[in-house]
């Protein structure tokens, strides 16, 4: 076999569910990019209505590429154009529709790196842990599990039920990352922006994608007190 054919694409994929925080997502996908990670993306159908909500955009599987540039070049403020993404630099990209169960990353053979699933719904979160691959996305999350690769799920809700806890506790002992979309405000936030990075961050740190979208803590704070 070439040596060409085994270095093949192997993307992350970050599924969105309808979860307040798409905010959280684009910073995510930002972030990969940066990285020079492959991304392949899947958007939960209510990932439209949060979409809608908090960024004004009407998300379409016929012109996700452009809707993605929209959307990825907006700041957590709701500001457009805050990042210079525009659609050529996402030519890499490839998408996948929520309904599309025949789609590469529903089997365990499609080469991908792991999944992010940024923000995770308790429905996606009862989905996946109780294996009901009722979307693409609860899909490519079993998948991502059964393949032993890795999966970060950042749930975003408050309060918790105890039955939500419970599936966080079957995800965490199937080998996932159960990731609270909970900003810490440790690392000098002055703007929203800030405390959305800071989550994004902790979504690469437990991928190990390298970013530097927060200032990571050094132990400098009161170091003369803890001298004493
Ligand atoms: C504006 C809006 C905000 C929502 N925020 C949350 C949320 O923060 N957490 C959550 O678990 N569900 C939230 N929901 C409910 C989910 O969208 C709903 O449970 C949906 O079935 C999730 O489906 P999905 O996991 O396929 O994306 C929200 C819905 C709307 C319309």
């Amino acid at each position: 076999m070439e040596s060409q054919e085994l270095k093949s694409r192997r993307p992350w994929i970050v599924g969105v569910s309808g979860a307040s925080g798409t905010p959280y997502a684009a910073a995510v996908l930002r972030g990969l990019l940066a990285a020079g990670e492959s991304v392949d993306l899947v958007v939960s159908r209510a990932s439209r209505l949060t979409l809608l909500d908090e960024t004004g955009i009407s998300f379409r599987d016929a012109h996700w590429r452009e809707d993605l540039a929209t959307w990825l070049a907006r700041g957590a403020d709701g500001k457009p154009g805050t990042f210079g993404v525009t659609a050529s630099d996402l030519a890499d990209v490839r998408y996948w529709a929520a309904g599309d169960l025949a789609a590469g990353p529903s089997s365990g053979s499609y080469p991908a790196k792991g999944m992010l699933v940024v923000p995770a719904s308790t429905a996606a979160v009862a989905g996946v842990a109780l294996g009901l691959s009722k979307d693409l996305l609860q899909r490519v999350a079993s998948v991502t599990l059964k393949e032993r690769r890795p999966l970060v799920v950042a749930v975003r809700e408050t309060p918790l039920t105890g039955q939500t806890l419970k599936h966080m506790v079957t995800l965490d002992e199937a080998g996932a990352v159960v990731l609270p979309a909970s900003p810490a405000f440790y690392a000098g936030a002055t703007h929203i922006q800030d405390l959305v990075d800071f989550v994004a961050g902790r979504v690469l740190d437990a991928a190990r994608v390298p970013h530097r979208l927060y200032r990571r803590w050094e132990g400098e704070l009161g170091a003369a007190l803890r001298a004493d």
